[in-house]
């Protein structure tokens, strides 16, 4: 059901499958894209795609110092191949839109993992191809740890939880469909079946303890205000680069299309028998989505366990980019370009600086190792989360809308919400060589052509 232009409304099944954890994978691994089945609502087999037999794929953890190969396997009849968005890697082997692996083919994925500890996730990234691989199935969650960050004594184990939301247009079979009219091009491909790593309407029992949750939003376009169903705080500890200097308590959290929270929800002080959601809540600033609170996740407090576990006072130190240091200032107006809305097809509306993404054009040249300012300007009226490859920025400055910067911006991030009416700069620096894009993540702007090319070297 389509709410007057608000996107499909969530319908939100009972919570009662338990809650999915895709296996780990310690170290490297071998990674086939390929079709498979399982149950995202109880009893109804879905056809899916997945990195295994199933949606989704292997949860990777890896560790920082180490080398590891991810070789990739396409066993599906079409052109793929993995991003890994969050892992800083040489742009040979970042899964550029033009380096794809062709049906039937595979590719050793090899690089150095050099970076501190954060939640990273990969997914396919052909041209034009990647919202609909992403939403059949082909995502999974990445681990980097580090020495510094175990000493911390984070929440592990069965207290640490791997959380991949995203939501499907299922059909009566049970299975996601990716049949995309003009609209959901426009406001992104929302589902109204919210999904935890596969799982609809899922539960999951916790002991009264601090849970670490690392939280991917793995949608093609739909934005989450993260929220306890009691309204207690929980405390942001890390975004996409890794921690952040400090615990951040928030009662609230937005978090975008490509976007991680690493997150603590303290369960400690419920009585057993208590039950929580995590949920979202509604939002201001985007006109297609944000109208509708709904739950995600059930939670069931089980078990009565002491919890000896102490929030560390900092976790991160993070150095500060100066705009002392800034070589170049690049601004991009991101939006729609109704002009090409008319000639018929459904490509090409959305734009950077009014260009439509060739994989033939290099849109900027930086030079290696130099600083620089991006300056995002939404002017048009949909959100847009605008993803670097290759390095992690710090956000300088949100001037219009929401006019301010947000506790998981306090660190090292590689995709940030622009929402309508608001102007983001980001600094970063720049020390991969090579070619790499820059995109909306909501995937099927991406698709549309809200992406460009640009050259380090
Ligand atoms: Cu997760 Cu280029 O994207
Ligand atoms: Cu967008």
């Amino acid at each position: 059901p389509d709410m007057e232009g608000m996107g499909p409304a969530v319908k939100e099944t009972p919570f009662t499958t338990p809650l999915r954890f895709p296996e780990t994978v310690t170290g490297s691994a071998q990674l086939t894209a390929k079709s498979g089945t399982e149950a995202i609502l109880p009893g109804k087999n879905a056809r899916v795609l997945g990195y295994r037999n199933g949606i989704l794929g292997p949860t990777l953890r890896v560790q920082s110092g180490s080398e590891v190969t991810f070789r990739f396997s396409n066993n599906l009849s079409e052109d793929s191949n993995i991003h890994w968005h969050g892992l800083l890697v040489p742009a040979e082997m970042d899964g550029h839109p033009a380096q794809v692996v062709r049906a039937g083919e595979s590719f050793p994925y090899t690089f150095r993992i050099n970076q501190a500890a954060s939640t990273a996730w990969y997914h396919p990234h052909p041209h034009e191809k990647t919202a609909r691989q992403a939403y059949l199935g082909l995502a999974g969650m990445i681990i980097v740890e580090t020495p510094t960050e175990r000493a911390l004594n984070l929440p592990s184990g069965s207290y640490e939880l791997p959380l991949i939301i995203q939501d499907k247009r299922l059909d009566g079979t049970g299975s996601p469909q990716y049949t995309p009219t003009m609209q959901d091009v426009m406001m992104g491909f929302m589902g109204e079946t919210i999904t935890v790593n596969g799982v609809g309407g899922a539960f999951h029992p916790v002991a009264t303890r601090m849970y670490r949750m690392r939280v991917v939003n793995g949608s093609n376009g739909r934005i989450y205000n993260l929220a306890l169903s009691n309204e207690a705080p929980f405390w942001v500890i890390g975004t996409d680069g890794g921690l952040l200097p400090t615990p951040e308590a928030v009662t609230a959290l937005l978090l975008s299309p490509g976007e991680r929270a690493d997150l603590l929800v303290d369960f400690s002080k419920l009585p057993v028998g208590t039950e929580l959601y995590l949920k979202s809540n509604t939002f201001p600033g985007a006109s297609a989505q944000g109208k509708q609170a709904f739950n995600i996740l059930k939670f069931r407090v089980d078990k009565a366990e002491t919890d000896s576990f102490q929030m560390p006072a900092s976790l991160a130190t993070i150095t500060t980019l100066s705009t002392a240091a800034v070589a170049k200032s690049r601004s991009f107006s991101i939006g729609m370009n109704m002009g090409n809305m008319n000639m018929g097809n459904m490509k090409g509306m959305h734009t950077i600086n009014g260009k439509v993404y060739s994989m033939d054009r290099i849109d900027e040249t930086v030079k290696l190792g130099d600083t620089e300012i991006w300056d995002f300007d939404n002017k048009g009226d949909e959100p847009h989360p605008m993803h670097l490859h290759s390095t992690f920025f710090q956000v300088l400055s949100r001037v219009g809308g929401r006019n301010t910067l947000f506790a998981n911006e306090k660190g090292w991030k590689d995709t940030v919400l622009v929402m309508p009416g608001e102007r983001v700069r980001v600094i970063c620096r720049f020390d991969k060589p090579g070619l790499f894009v820059a995109h909306c993540h909501n995937l099927e702007h991406e698709d549309d052509g809200m992406m460009l090319n640009f050259r380090v070297s």
